[in-house]
């Protein structure tokens, strides 16, 4: 299905009380939110979700960060889901990112990016079922 795509809003934008916002820019761009929960990770359970990114220096540094505290996890719904979600957050790396999109707004660095975005149909499927069971999946 190449309409849905997963999203984290992470730490640092939690605990700073702008999930509401988030959501409601999200809503507004068009996607539909088919699922949501707030969790907490263990450093063990967000390295087996960016297992992905193993090899690289700043693996070590993200675990520990996506489990420093509560986060969203949400599938979304929309027509060209994860192209237009990463449209939608902007770059990566906040200094990078356009004028208007969630991580110009929100994220406060490479890590604390306010934001995270499947970049991928395939992945998407993959890190929504790490959060949800099917019948979660509406
Ligand atoms: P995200 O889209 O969640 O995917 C992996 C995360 O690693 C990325 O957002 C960044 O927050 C974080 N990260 C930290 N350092 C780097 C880096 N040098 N390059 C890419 N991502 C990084």
């Amino acid at each position: 299905a190449n309409n849905k795509t997963f999203t984290m809003i992470k730490p640092d934008a939690f605990a700073d009380g702008h999930t509401g916002a988030i959501l409601k820019m999200i809503e507004e761009a068009g996607f539909k939110i088919k699922a949501i929960k707030t969790v907490k990770l263990s450093a063990e359970d967000a390295g087996k979700f960016y297992a992905v990114h193993s090899a690289r220096p700043f693996y070590g540094e993200l675990c520990a960060y996506m489990s420093k505290g509560p986060i969203v996890a949400a599938i979304l719904e929309k027509d060209n889901a994860v192209a237009d979600f990463r449209t939608l957050i902007g770059a990566t790396n906040p200094a990078d990112a356009a004028e208007g999109t969630i991580r110009k707004l929100f994220a406060k660095s490479l890590e604390a990016n306010a934001v995270h975005g499947s970049d991928s149909d395939e992945n998407a499927a993959i890190e929504g079922s790490f959060y949800f069971s099917e019948l979660e999946k509406i």
